[in-house]
């Protein structure tokens, strides 16, 4: 370990991708500011200027984002806030420190309408307030540094909060029906290995737009959920329906493969199968 690595901030530090983000920074050496929505309210500018500069900190992992996509299509003025304005102000705070930023953008920032998936070249085009507010984010992150990095990632799942998987195991053990869209695939993102990437391509030459997400087969939720029900040795019947059947507000992206050019152009290895992240997630989720 090495103990002279500097601060770094950590916005939503108590989410998904935050929790494990701050244990592996530390880990490493890093002096961690770790921030949650109680210290840093990202829909109020004047605190995130006050609470990030009153750190000395050479970088900012920006992890916290209004993230119940469906919310934001009603809560649209609050989605705008949090992810565009809120990121845009973070950027603001970043470049009066002399911080790098590194923010965390979507699979939603594509419409899906590919059969083959997504590199960081191609063109995006959100369809659902969720994506356009992050897309925004990634716009003020990249103008405003080129030093900044807009990491993209695609179904997270890990052990720190509520996730799919979990609702999934959930709702198989208590008996409930399980009917799961069977037409949207993507390529499933265990935390903790998204969290050791993030690290590792800020510390490399790497900037600008990068895809990170677990390597593997891609498949549909409906194979995902099979595959987590399996691992966790739950018998339980599920069966396949359609995104348009199962009638979720916002829209989502039918192809959420994301493909990487750019991590191979600087010699950073993908990251491991997801999955080994879905075997680690399964062995500590909790017996019941
Ligand atoms: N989850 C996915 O499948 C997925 C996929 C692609 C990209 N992403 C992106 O990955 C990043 C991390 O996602 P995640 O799954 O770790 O998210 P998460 O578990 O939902 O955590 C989000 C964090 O943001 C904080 N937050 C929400 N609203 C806030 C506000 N108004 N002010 C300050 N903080 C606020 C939350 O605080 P509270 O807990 O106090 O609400 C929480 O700490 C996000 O930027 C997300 O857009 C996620």
């Amino acid at each position: 370990m090495d103990s002279n690595l500097g601060t770094v901030i950590v916005t939503g530090a108590n989410g998904q991708l935050g929790t494990p983000l701050c244990e592996r920074l530390s880990a490493k050496g890093y002096t961690v500011v770790p921030l949650t929505r109680e210290e840093l309210e990202l829909t109020d500018p004047e605190a995130i200027l006050r609470v990030l500069e009153s750190f000395e900190a050479h970088t900012i992992y920006h992890c916290a984002a209004m993230t119940a996509v469906d919310d934001c299509e009603t809560q649209q003025d609050l989605a705008y806030a949090v992810n565009s304005i809120g990121t845009q102000t973070v950027c603001r705070a970043a470049l009066r420190m002399s911080a790098k930023v590194i923010y965390v953008s979507t699979d939603y920032v594509f419409d899906g309408l590919s059969n083959e998936g997504y590199d960081e070249f191609d063109d995006t085009n959100p369809r659902s307030i969720y994506g356009r507010s992050k897309f925004f984010g990634e716009k003020a992150v990249l103008a405003s540094s080129p030093e900044n990095i807009v990491v993209r990632v695609s179904w997270l799942f890990g052990p720190a909060g509520r996730n799919f998987v979990s609702a999934i195991i959930d709702r198989a053990r208590s008996g409930k029906e399980l009917k799961v869209v069977a037409d949207q695939r993507g390529l499933p993102t265990y935390a903790p290995h998204l969290a050791d990437k993030m690290i590792e391509i800020t510390e490399s030459k790497l900037a600008g737009v990068v895809h990170v997400t677990g390597t593997g087969n891609a498949v549909t939720w409906l194979d995902f959920a099979r595959s987590a029900l399996k691992l966790a040795n739950i018998d339980h019947p599920t069966s396949a329906t359609t995104a348009r059947d199962y009638g979720l507000p916002a829209p989502r992206p039918n192809c959420s493969i994301l493909h990487s050019r750019v991590l191979p152009a600087f010699g950073i290895a993908l990251c491991p199968p997801w999955l080994d992240g879905l075997s680690d997630f399964v062995e500590q989720y909790p017996a019941s």
